[in-house]
């Protein structure tokens, strides 16, 4: 019975020369990048379609937003679930692109000829750091509404495009209900559309950058079929596990309604990528070389985000200068985080 079936389907899809074809095609078993770029597809797939089952009972206005994602949360079946596989995989997500970019970074892995997948891939970054803000508003709680102000604020103090910057934000000049609706248009339309065009980009450029999968069984090379898809299948397997796990036995409590009325965000905490930031602006004096400290180290960052994106064109060889700077960068980060929380 299976063997007609199987030839029947075969006739079809043509999967048996596919097949045939993976096996003869080898690639480099060890390199971490053909790992990471199928981990991160896999969590992006998991995003959207925990996403797009949140977008079934979620309400995006003010007044009953917040109520939604109570009722999601405690009134349906797996809602609690799902609303958690969101979060978690959403800092995921978030965790394993910077890994990535700084492992880029210090193993110099930009230069020629993959100068605009470092872009393109840094780009998208920031996309998700914008589906991350963007959703953390939306269940409108009152973390939700203080963050809103937190990362507009810190947004708004950079040179030139920070006024813009936190208009587009906030969707106005404060953070008001219009703040909700901006981000519930930004987090379920214009970001979507935006990184899938971006990750086609980049997808278009690692084609053209990627050595060729060969069919010569070179030291080190293992075929695409089995070996390099069970091996990929057992990562995404392995992260399927974790965020299932965090999200069943981690709680992540939704919080109390927004009241807009609310006082200055004192006490109010930014997502965790951005603790050495919100760490720094609280420590450092009132001034810092003449100007305000918050304007100095907002545009002390946004200066090295530019040099980031131009380093595969200034740094054509990939200097080791580069790769030191980059490593002592995040460990400063990591440190000053962990001195945020402790
Ligand atoms: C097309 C893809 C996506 C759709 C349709 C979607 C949809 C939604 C909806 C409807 C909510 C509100 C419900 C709630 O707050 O629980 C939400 C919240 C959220 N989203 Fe997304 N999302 C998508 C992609 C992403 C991505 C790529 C990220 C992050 C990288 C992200 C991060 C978040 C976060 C952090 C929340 C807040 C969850 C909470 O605290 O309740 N989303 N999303």
């Amino acid at each position: 019975m299976a063997a007609p079936v199987q030839g029947w389907f075969d006739d079809r899809s043509g999967w048996s020369s596919l097949r045939k074809r993976l096996a003869a095609r080898r690639v480099r078993g060890n390199s971490p990048l053909l790992y990471v770029g199928g981990l991160l597809a896999f969590l992006l797939v998991l995003q959207v379609a925990s996403g797009l089952l949140l977008l079934l009972h979620y309400q995006p206005n003010a007044a009953e937003a917040h109520a939604s994602v109570a009722f999601i949360v405690g009134g349906i079946p797996y809602g609690a679930l799902v609303r958690s596989i969101h979060l978690w995989c959403s800092d995921l997500l978030v965790l394993t692109v910077i890994v990535q970019l700084f492992s880029v970074a210090i193993r110099r892995a930009f230069r020629s000829p993959r100068e605009l997948m470092w872009v393109s891939g840094l780009f998208s970054f920031f996309i998700l750091l914008a589906f991350a803000f963007t959703g953390a508003v939306l269940p409108w709680s009152q973390d939700a509404y203080l963050q809103a102000r937190v990362g507009s604020e810190i947004a708004g103090q950079m040179p030139v495009a920070g006024p813009l910057l936190r208009y587009i934000m906030r969707g106005g000049d404060e953070v008001t209900t219009a703040t909700l609706r901006h981000a519930y248009g930004f987090h379920v339309a214009v970001l979507p559309a935006a990184l899938t065009g971006l990750l086609f980009v980049h997808a278009v450029f690692l084609r053209r950058a990627m050595p060729e999968p060969t069919s010569e069984r070179t030291p080190g090379t293992i075929p695409i079929y089995p070996d390099y898809l069970v091996r990929l299948g057992t990562v995404m397997t392995a992260a399927l596990v974790l965020v299932i796990s965090l999200a069943t036995f981690v709680e992540r409590p939704l919080g109390v309604a927004a009241e807009v009325t609310a006082a200055a965000p004192d006490g109010a905490s930014p997502p965790w990528y951005l603790l050495f930031v919100h760490d720094l602006l609280l420590r450092a004096p009132p001034e810092l070389l003449g100007v305000p400290s918050a304007k100095f180290i907002v545009g002390a960052g946004a200066v090295v985000i530019l040099l980031a994106f131009f380093l595969p064109f200034f740094d054509r060889r990939g200097s080791r200068v580069t790769a030191a700077l980059s490593a002592l960068l995040l460990f400063a980060a990591v440190m000053l985080s962990i001195h945020a929380v402790l």
